[in-house]
């Protein structure tokens, strides 16, 4: 048994080495193309709306939104495109007892969350001398972060 431990721990090294050469040079350049095909080819999400291209691909969904009436029309949308389930839940992800409950929510229905978007956001310009009032940055802070 000790000869066999031995020769394993000579030869097995060995191979792993040689096996991770031979490998390398393939890998690199399957890497590389796929870099530089990705570089130049990147997907056009011009006019794509995510949920949609979820949707097509046969994804359960929820979508979260404060207006429901807005979110159900995308989720009939949605259905059509072969969405086996979508769910709707009205919320604020400003609000953090109700990011908590959604993802609750989620889990409960569907018994796990696979993909997280976080596309609610908003944008706030102006110079910072200009800003006077400071609640605005506070609720884009709470959306966006
Ligand atoms: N449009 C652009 O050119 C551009 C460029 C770069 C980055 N982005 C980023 O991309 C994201 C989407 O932009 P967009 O132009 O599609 O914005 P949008 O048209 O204003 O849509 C924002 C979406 O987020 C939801 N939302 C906003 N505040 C929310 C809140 N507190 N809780 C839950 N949902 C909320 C809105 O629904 P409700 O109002 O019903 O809640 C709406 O469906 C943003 O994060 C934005 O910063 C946009």
């Amino acid at each position: 048994m000790k000869q066999i431990h031995k020769l394993l721990n000579l030869v097995l090294p060995a191979i792993t080495i040689l096996a991770i050469c031979l490998m390398l040079p393939f890998l690199s350049v399957f890497k590389f193309t796929d870099f530089i095909f990705r570089s130049l080819f990147p997907e056009n999400m011009k006019g794509k709306h995510l949920a949609y291209e979820y949707a097509k691909k046969g994804a359960y969904l929820t979508l979260i939104a404060r207006r429901e009436e807005t979110l159900r029309k995308v989720a009939d949308k949605a259905a059509q495109l072969g969405s086996p389930d979508v769910l709707v839940i009205p919320a604020d992800v400003s609000k953090v007892d109700q990011c908590k409950q959604f993802i609750d929510e989620v889990v409960n229905h569907f018994g796990q969350l696979d993909h997280l978007v976080c596309n609610a956001g908003m944008v706030f310009h102006c110079a910072f001398e200009d800003a006077t009032n400071l609640t605005t940055f506070e609720q884009m802070m709470d959306i966006n972060f």
